[in-house]
């Protein structure tokens, strides 16, 4: 697939399956996640990769937090919230480890994560696979992020659900660029 046909038709999966992207892809996903823009090259990078049978790890880890932010869950919703984890067969955390640099304020190494997070999704599009970009309160809090073995004070941008999707389905117009674009005259 060329470049420019993954950047203009790449959407969301909404479901994933096996197969997940074996090593020699895992290794082009990640190749390209680090080719995102690094102001300062600081390589603000993380990644944790969550597969197999480590998914009901992360699953624990998503049901320990629901349990945590909201007193009255039940059990159901916390089966549904552990199963999460297995709306793919691999995930990857994308987090960012800011530094404090003048130079480089922290939106930017943040930004740089994003754009890392973005490169492993059209990898992984342009390879076959899909993905899905979900956040929520979890990517926010440091217990899960300890549970996952980051530092608390990482940002975690992103966690990518990484897979094969069943059928076709376009993409949803997004409308024109045009109305988010002015152009600069130049001085009068
Ligand atoms: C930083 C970030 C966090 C997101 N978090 C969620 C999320 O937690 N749940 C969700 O349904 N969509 C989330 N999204 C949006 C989806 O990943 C997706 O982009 C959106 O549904 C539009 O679909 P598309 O990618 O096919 O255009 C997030 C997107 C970004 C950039």
């Amino acid at each position: 697939m060329q470049a420019i046909d993954a950047l203009l038709t790449r959407r969301s999966a909404r479901a994933l399956t096996e197969p997940a992207p074996d090593e020699g892809a895992l290794e082009l996903i990640f190749s390209s996640a680090i080719r995102a823009p690094d102001h300062g090259r600081l390589r603000p990078w993380r990644f944790v990769l969550i597969r197999g049978a480590a998914r009901e790890r992360f699953g624990a880890v998503l049901a320990d937090y629901l349990r945590r932010t909201h007193a009255q869950v039940g059990e159901d919703t916390l089966e549904r919230e552990r199963l999460k984890a297995f709306r793919a067969p691999l995930i990857v955390v994308v987090a960012a480890r800011c530094q404090p640099i003048a130079k480089v304020p922290v939106i930017e190494q943040t930004l740089s994560a994003g754009a890392a997070a973005h490169a492993m999704m059209l990898a992984a599009f342009a390879l076959g696979f899909n993905a899905m970009w979900k956040t929520g309160g979890p990517a926010y809090d440091a217990t899960v992020k300890t549970a996952l073995g980051l530092e608390p004070g990482d940002a975690i941008v992103g966690f990518l659900y990484i897979g094969t999707e069943q059928g076709e389905r376009p993409a949803l117009p997004r409308g024109t660029w045009r109305d988010l674009v002015q152009e600069l005259a130049p001085a009068p």
